[in-house]
């Protein structure tokens, strides 16, 4: 399965995006600091939401790690 990271997955267009990559089949990952809550993600086994800060940069590249691509949108994972 492949997993897709997204940065401020919890805001507007990530609330969008999200629920159409898992109905696709990817795994995603969220990477969010939670500025306005995390209640417009679903719940799902496929969705892992991390709680931090883009700035952190130790944190972030720990959460890339294996990253296979990069595009301005977001980070893709295998
Ligand atoms: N109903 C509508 O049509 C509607 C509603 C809202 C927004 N919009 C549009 O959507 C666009 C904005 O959507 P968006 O999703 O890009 O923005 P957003 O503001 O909705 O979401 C940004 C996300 O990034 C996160 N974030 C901010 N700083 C961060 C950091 N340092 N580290 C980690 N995460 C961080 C926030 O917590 C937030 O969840 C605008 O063009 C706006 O006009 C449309």
């Amino acid at each position: 399965m492949k997993r897709v990271l997204i940065t401020g997955g919890a805001g507007y267009v990530g609330c969008m995006v999200v629920p159409k990559l898992l109905e696709a089949g990817y795994a995603v990952v969220v990477y969010d600091l939670m500025l306005f809550g995390s209640h417009g993600l679903p719940t799902h086994p496929h969705l892992r939401v991390i709680e931090a800060d883009i700035r952190d940069t130790a944190r972030f590249s720990s959460a890339v790690e294996g990253c296979a691509q990069r595009d301005p949108f977001g980070v893709y994972l295998e």
